[in-house]
């Protein structure tokens, strides 16, 4: 069988959900090519676990022809910074010109022309794109992260949450980055399995008093801190240091005040278990695996 191309493969901070997906289809039997920025102890491990690696720049099409030769379905991932729509541009040539036939590639849930932040609008211009490529793209719109939450949570000493949510009712939709996994390798395993070009993936809708809460039934007490707008974005430009997710986080974190509790996209969706196999993660069950202060 060809090789399954996963991009991201290395896993980052946002959601590793590139190196997830290697570690799924792996475990399957199936042979995974793992596309990684960097040649380190990350992609060293990957070898190990039986992953041919390649290594390259995704803005790159000299790097991106040469890794999709031979293969028929592929993971497509690039995070939350500068160069989306040229790594996608790229990708989505190149799938092309090999003729893929199933390209999963992650996205954003309120994906959109007219979305309340501009990289949501990059990503609904990425699915265009990829779309245009005709390569069986199939665009998993994702909630907002676990890891993202745990990120600030991290920031703030594991003892608070200090994020611009307003009131403690401000609602956010959620989803583990191993749940995104699950579905993206559920569905490249089996190519059979037909979720349309959009799958919606949220697997618990909860209150930032809530997600406290969940931390807490973990035993990891977390308070939540709620800053004003102004303060977030003075401790994030360091904690972040990339521009396009400080950007992105401060009129996401502004759309979640203004919707507060009722959103037509605030659903658990039944793709994650369909396609992942399994029910949503809670974030209890995350909060439980993760570090104590
Ligand atoms: N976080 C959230 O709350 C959230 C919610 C919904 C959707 N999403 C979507 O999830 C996606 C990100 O998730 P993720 O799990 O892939 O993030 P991640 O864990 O940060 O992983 C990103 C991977 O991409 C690699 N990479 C970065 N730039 C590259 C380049 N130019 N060429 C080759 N590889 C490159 C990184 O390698 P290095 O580590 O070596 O740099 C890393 O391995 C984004 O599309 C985002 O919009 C995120």
């Amino acid at each position: 069988m060809e090789p399954i191309l996963v991009t991201g493969a290395g896993g980052g901070t946002q959601g590793a959900t590139g190196r997830l997906v290697t570690e799924m289809l792996l475990e399957r039997g199936l042979p995974v090519r793992a596309f990684v920025r960097t040649d380190d102890e990350r992609a060293a491990r990957l070898r190990g676990l039986g992953a041919e690696v390649v290594t390259g720049d995704l803005r790159e099409i000299t790097s991106v022809l040469p890794a999709l030769r031979g293969v028929r379905r592929a993971y497509f991932t690039y995070p939350v910074t500068e160069g989306l729509l040229t790594a996608t541009a790229a990708f989505a040539a190149a799938a092309r010109q090999e003729g893929l036939e199933r390209v999963v590639a992650v996205s954003q849930l309120a994906a959109d022309p007219y979305a309340g932040t501009p990289h949501m609008r990059r990503h609904w211009l990425a699915e265009q794109v990829l779309d245009r490529a005709e390569v069986g793209a199939v665009h998993l719109r994702a909630a907002v992260f676990f890891e993202n939450i745990d990120f600030l949570a991290q920031a703030g000493g594991r003892r608070e949450l200090p994020i611009p949510l307003g009131p403690p009712g401000t609602v956010v939709p959620l989803i583990s980055g191993t749940d995104v996994a699950r579905v993206g390798a559920g569905l490249l395993a089996d190519p059979a399995l037909d979720p349309g070009p959009v799958c919606r993936l949220t697997g618990q809708i909860l209150t930032v008093a809530q997600i406290a809460e969940a931390y807490g039934a973990a035993g990891a007490p977390l308070e939540y801190l709620a800053l004003s707008p102004e303060e977030w974005r003075r401790r994030a430009r360091p904690l972040y240091g990339d521009d396009v997710a400080v950007e992105h986080l401060d009129h996401l974190w502004a759309l979640f005040r203004a919707i507060g509790s009722q959103h037509e996209l605030y659903e658990v969706t039944a793709a994650i278990e369909e396609f992942g196999g399994t029910k949503p993660q809670t974030l209890e069950e995350f909060a439980a695996s993760r570090p104590r202060p």
